[in-house]
């Protein structure tokens, strides 16, 4: 199958794109290369360096590529810099999402799976794990984006037929995270204790996450090309890990043995969340296989020979 994978360049798709090529298909990255790196992108993968709200250049690579199906992850992913500079976060999250939308549309492409989130969409839950039905409440302005762009899609496969997968990713995390990003606690602290530098925890290191590797999400958005049309699906484990308990594993596999610094808590952060993932084991045949201590493993072990220019 011919597939655009927009965000390719970056963490997540990058790895989607590498599946896809895997199978057999014919992948278009399509990224700006605003956070992402042209190194990452796949060599068997074209790639264009556009940026998604640029309409006249994202219709004629949707016109020339055809493409049957689309996995969308291109996004501004900061949380800090949403609440900072909304006007931005809409016009990457929303209108250049509108814009993948209104080709797929044209181009009769066949699924667009969307990589929406879990972890800032639902606020505090009264209940946790959280499942798809609970209130939607982000204390964010990029959970108020992709909520938007979901609503969207629930739109357009009523007005145009579109047909798409929604995939509410909890906290992700594995090989190929950036070790200078704004998110990405395991990779941010692999890095700075390999290098001996003493990682800083926001709060008490009682917040919890649930946090999904990155195997276990390419798993996820295959399964989506087959399934769950029409359907929303939190990507989870359903396991809340405190700050403190991704320290102390980090630490363990990186051979550090310092103490962190405890920092004031970040404001709009959430205390608690993790992700019930049902409806996504009973439509899409999708459970998390990788074990939190084993994900650590792997992901301490890449930033290892990253920073040793190994890679
Ligand atoms: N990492 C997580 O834990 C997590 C959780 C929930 C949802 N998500 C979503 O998954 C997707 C991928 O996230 P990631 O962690 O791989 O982030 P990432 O920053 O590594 O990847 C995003 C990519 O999008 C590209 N991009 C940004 N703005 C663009 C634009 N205007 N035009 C074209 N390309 C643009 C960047 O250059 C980058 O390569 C995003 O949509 C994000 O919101 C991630």
């Amino acid at each position: 199958m011919r597939v655009i994978v927009t965000g390719g360049a970056g963490f997540i798709a990058s790895h989607i794109a590498t599946a896809h090529l895997a199978r057999g298909d014919e992948v278009l990255v399509v990224d700006n290369l605003s956070a992402g790196r042209r190194e990452c992108v796949p060599a068997a993968a074209e790639f264009a360096e556009v940026d998604i709200t640029d309409r006249g250049a994202m219709a004629k690579l949707w016109q020339q590529f055809r493409p049957q199906i689309v996995s969308h992850h291109a996004a501004q992913i900061d949380v800090r810099k949403s609440v900072e500079d909304p006007a931005y976060d809409a016009q990457v999250n929303i209108l250049g999402s509108l814009n993948v939308m209104k080709n797929c549309i044209e181009c009769g492409t066949k699924k667009l799976v969307f990589a929406s989130t879990g972890g800032a969409i639902y606020g505090e839950p009264e209940q946790l794990p959280a499942a798809e039905d609970c209130p939607v409440r982000p204390m964010s302005l990029y959970g108020v984006a992709k909520y938007a762009v979901e609503q969207y899609l629930a739109a357009y496969g009523r007005l145009e037929g579109l047909n798409y997968t929604i995939l509410r990713y909890a906290n992700v995390y594995g090989p190929g995270q950036r070790t200078d990003g704004e998110a990405g606690v395991v990779a941010i602290f692999a890095g700075l204790m390999l290098s001996n530098r003493q990682p800083t925890i926001f709060g008490q290191g009682d917040k919890t996450r649930d946090y999904v590797y990155i195997e276990d999400v390419v798993r996820a958005n295959l399964a989506a090309i087959e399934a769950g049309d029409g359907g929303t699906y939190n990507i989870g484990t359903g396991v809340q890990t405190s700050d403190q308990q991704v320290f102390d594993q980090v630490a363990k596999a990186a051979g550090y043995e310092g103490k962190p610094t405890y920092a004031d808590e970040r404001k709009g952060e959430i205390r608690h969340i993790a992700l019930d993932s049902e409806k996504a084991e009973r439509e899409l045949g999708w459970r998390p296989q990788v074990q939190f201590p084993h994900g650590i493993l792997q992901t301490v072990a890449y930033v290892r020979e990253a920073d040793a220019g190994l890679l």
